[in-house]
């Protein structure tokens, strides 16, 4: 997959990017992170890329001609099609099922916002905005990050056991089981027998139950939405019960 991402700050993106998995996949050439430095496509001799907004109030606004000449140049590197998402925080929430949409694309462009916004008209050039979520950062770069590094996991080949981006939280729209590694007791903590007992369907039934019982109490809302049979459905009103008790 080839992931472009215009911004003002091209630098913020060594670490993250070449770090751990991402960095892997990037080497075995599984991803392809080309990075473009939105002062590239000004024109004047300080490289503005913001302007004060029409109508007054704080901070600058992004100007349209720099970006979506950018945008343009950028399109225009390959002859196929490429959709252009602008990070901000006035866009479609990003969660797992997002994630999946787009890994399963050839080729994405990420446009990195910064400042209090961005001209409106620019979002006429993009297929699709994407906010990481309720809150409001300096910039859409690590936002950028975020999206690169969750759909970066889902490509084929990037993780080592293909299983392991399947069997996770969210998969199923349940959080994931709690997991535990050696040494069998910590702290005074045993592991479960079960995860001892060498018994699949036993160990099975236990994650499934455990994912509910924790989806129930830490984020109920997910538990609408999950696919649970009546008897599941009667142990996550019981594990939410029990908080509500506490
Ligand atoms: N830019 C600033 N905050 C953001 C957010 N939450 N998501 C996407 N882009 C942003």
């Amino acid at each position: 997959m080839i992931v472009d991402v215009i911004t003002i700050f091209p630098e913020m993106f060594s670490g993250p990017m070449s770090t751990s998995i991402v960095g892997s996949a990037r080497e075995r050439g599984l991803l392809e992170l080309r990075l473009h430095d939105l002062r590239d496509h000004t024109s004047d001799r300080h490289r503005t890329t913001d302007d004060y907004p029409y109508g007054g109030g704080p901070g600058m606004v992004m100007k349209p001609e720099p970006l979506v000449d950018a945008i343009r140049a950028v399109r225009d590197l390959e002859p196929d099609e490429a959709p252009v998402a602008v990070l901000t925080p006035s866009g479609r929430t990003f969660d797992q099922e997002f994630a999946r949409s787009l890994g399963s694309l050839d080729r994405l462009i990420l446009v990195c916002g910064r400042y209090e916004g961005i001209d409106e008209r620019v979002f006429a050039h993009a297929d699709m905005t994407i906010s990481i979520g309720d809150y409001v950062l300096t910039g859409g770069e690590l936002p950028a990050m975020v999206v690169i590094d969750a759909v970066a996991r889902l490509l084929p080949g990037v993780l080592g056991d293909e299983a392991s981006s399947e069997d996770e939280s969210f998969s199923e729209g349940l959080l994931e089981y709690p997991q535990y590694t050696r040494p069998a007791i910590y702290d005074g903590i045993s592991v479960p027998d079960v995860l001892l007992s060498g018994n699949h369907a036993a160990i099975a039934a236990y994650r499934r139950e455990e994912a509910i019982r924790k989806t129930a109490r830490v984020r109920p809302d997910l538990i609408e939405s999950a696919r649970l049979t009546d008897d599941e459905r009667r142990l996550a009103c019981d594990a939410r019960k029990e908080i509500d008790r506490d």
